[in-house]
């Protein structure tokens, strides 16, 4: 049987022909003469309003029973002729003449009832909530998100380079890994030592899911010139936060012959042109989760309210040229803020600490009101592979710190960083040395060696975090909201 999309039907709007459509039940209503069923099949937000007029079965209309099995829930193709509607709220209407059950849904068990539910239920039922209005429309914009990623990269000459999920390397030297094996988890082979004897073990070595792409994008930034990874990411950092998960997508273009300046530069025009594309081809998604926010914006005090609707933010990001200052900068800025002299901040600031998210918060949502491109941040907090400065950090009043870094972070307004980045260390002598410090085997990363033994070149890249991405793009509060099947600590049911 042939059938339109909702998506299309309302575009094009036949008026007089006969169409099918195939979708869930979202409502039903009944009144004496007619029964009104919501139709949506996910193309779309929008529903489709299919009218069938009640009476006996003899003048050819549906008998009751029939009627009963369109519920909430149900999946059903009707077939009717599109006509102008009666009713407010649609321009076009199906005047039902069949229908055809596909699956009936218990009315008194299925879970999505008509009602508004909240999302910390929705995440338990996580395998029926794409067919909510809300997540339908996240994942929507996920999709515009994915594409326009690839095709920003496409259009600007990079190739997308796959590179592997399991690895046996620490490109970030977290050591936050999930170990990949097939030893037995009860009796694993042993050395004469008495530790587990990873040479029995599948790949013949310890390996793990990989927490970045960024070692082997450089190996093929350093062939192919600018190339990009977008693929699944996995940390084991048991951070139960709104803004971490333990699987997530990320995004690492990694280019040869760029330096710090240029991969700012790269990355503010990369998000604002994804971000842009998401407004142009997501209109009634973006619409529809904007008049969500603000509803739920009305329900906070007045003080925590934000100044912006969701497509204000979104335009106002777009539009406006990111700050950009170095860390040491930034920390001048931070320790003379009010919330430090108040000791507001949970955490201290003063040269040399990781900032907190609360302090890059500060500095976006407070200070500049702007997405910030920070650099320069001090070696010991960042990873190894990050190039050296030429000399120590100094602050205006020509006090001096430690050695810093060709680091970036972008930091978004509600978000913190939402992309950390570098120039890579390109000297040999230097970053084997770096490498030692940290404990860091460089017999172990031979082969990412070998690219500075043989050809090497200044070169540079970021990650982006995906799901942070979409978080900002569709407002949504908890990043567990954005993917589809969350994992996170105690959580991988779906
Ligand atoms: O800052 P990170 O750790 O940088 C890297 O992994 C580099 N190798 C990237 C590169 O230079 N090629 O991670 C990059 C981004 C973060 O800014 C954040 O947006 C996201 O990845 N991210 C996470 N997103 C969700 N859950 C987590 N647990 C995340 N950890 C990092
Ligand atoms: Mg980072």
């Amino acid at each position: 049987m042939s059938y339109q999309s909702i998506q299309q039907l309302l575009k094009t709007s036949p008026v007089g022909t006969t169409v099918t459509v195939k979708g869930w039940v979202r409502t039903k209503r009944e009144s004496k003469n007619a029964t009104f069923i919501a139709l949506n099949d996910g193309s779309t937000i929008n529903t489709i309003q299919a009218v069938a007029e009640r009476g006996p079965a003899e003048a050819g209309l549906l008998p009751e029973e029939t009627l009963k099995l369109i519920t909430t829930g149900a999946c059903v193709a009707i077939t009717g002729q599109l006509v102008e509607s009666q009713g407010a709220g649609q321009s076009v209407e199906i005047k039902l003449e069949s229908v055809h059950i596909y699956g009936p849904a218990d009315p008194d068990k299925y879970p999505l009832q008509p009602k508004r539910h909240s999302l910390e239920f929705l995440r338990e039922i996580a395998h029926l909530r794409p067919r909510t209005n809300t997540f339908s429309a996240i994942l929507r914009i996920r999709h515009a998100l994915a594409f326009a990623v690839h095709k920003y990269f496409n259009d600007n000459g990079f190739y997308y380079l796959h590179t592997p999920i399991i690895t046996a390397s620490d490109a970030e030297g977290a050591g936050e890994m999930f170990r990949v094996t097939t030893l037995s988890a009860t009796k694993p082979p042993l050395t004469e030592e008495g530790k587990v004897d990873y040479s029995q073990d599948f790949f013949g070595r310890e390996t793990n899911l990989t927490v970045s792409g960024q070692l082997e994008g450089e190996l093929g930034a350093l062939a192919l010139g600018k190339v990009y990874t977008f693929g699944p990411t996995f940390r084991a950092e048991n951070s139960n936060t709104t803004r971490h998960l333990a699987e997530f997508w990320m995004i690492e273009p990694e280019m040869a012959f760029y330096e710090l300046e240029d991969n700012m530069n790269l990355a503010e025009d990369f998000v604002k042109t994804v971000i842009r594309y998401a407004l142009q081809h997501c209109e009634d998604d973006l619409t529809f989760l904007d008049n969500r926010l603000k509803e739920e914006e009305k329900s906070k005090k007045k003080e925590e309210q934000s100044d912006l609707s969701l497509l204000e933010k979104l335009q106002f990001v777009i539009s406006n040229e990111f700050v950009r200052l170095t860390y040491t900068d930034a920390i001048d800025i931070l320790a003379n803020s009010k919330p430090a002299k108040k000791k507001q901040f949970q955490y201290e600031v003063s040269w040399g600490v990781d900032l907190q998210s609360e302090h890059e918060r500060y500095l976006v949502e407070k200070h500049f009101k702007k997405p910030v491109i920070l650099t320069n941040y001090p070696r010991d907090i960042k990873a190894f592979y990050m190039k050296q400065d030429d000399a120590p950090a100094t602050n205006e009043r020509g006090e001096t710190f430690g050695q810093t870094v060709r680091a970036m972070d972008v930091l978004f307004p509600g978000i913190g960083e939402i992309i950390g980045g570098s120039q890579r260390e390109d000297d040999l002598d230097k970053l084997t040395t770096r490498m030692q410090e940290v404990g860091i085997d460089p017999e172990a990363l031979w082969w990412y060696l070998d690219t500075r033994r043989f050809g090497s070149a200044p070169h540079a890249g970021f990650g982006l975090g995906f799901e942070r991405l979409v978080l900002f793009v569709t407002g949504m509060g908890n990043i567990r909201d954005v993917i589809p099947f969350p994992r996170a600590p105690k959580q991988a049911e779906f």
